[in-house]
């Protein structure tokens, strides 16, 4: 059987770019509930650090998170929109965890 995966993406964003990039995002649950396996999909605001956010996935399995990446859809979240634009994402951490144990209702 396979296991869930949880990927997280930190973005470390810039306070005058968090808009921005929040709009960016908007659009994105609808996109994500779209690619197979994967289950869940949040955008976070850190409460206690403004310049953090974090894109959360989680997956049926770690080839569902590795399919994504190969597709189509990953790419054209990712490419640049535009050579003038600055990425609203300054820098980014990304983790990638196997599920131990989980409740959820
Ligand atoms: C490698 C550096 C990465 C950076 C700097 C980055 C940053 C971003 C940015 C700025 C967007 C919004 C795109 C837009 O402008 O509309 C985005 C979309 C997204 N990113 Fe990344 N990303 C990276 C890689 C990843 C990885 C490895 C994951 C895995 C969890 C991930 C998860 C997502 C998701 C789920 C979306 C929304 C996709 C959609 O709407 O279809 N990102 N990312």
């Amino acid at each position: 059987m396979n296991e869930m995966y949880v990927v997280m993406n930190e973005l470390h964003v810039p306070s005058e770019r968090k808009e921005m990039l929040t709009e960016r995002f908007s659009r994105s649950a609808d996109n994500m509930s779209q690619v197979p396996g994967c289950i869940e999909f949040l955008f976070l605001d850190n409460e206690k650090e403004d310049g953090k956010q974090v894109v959360f996935t989680k997956w049926e399995s770690k080839q569902d998170y590795e399919n994504w990446l190969e597709s189509d859809a990953f790419q054209k979240a990712h490419k640049s929109k535009g050579s003038s634009e600055k990425p609203a994402a300054q820098t980014n951490e990304l983790q990638a965890y196997t599920v131990a144990h989980q409740s959820s209702k």
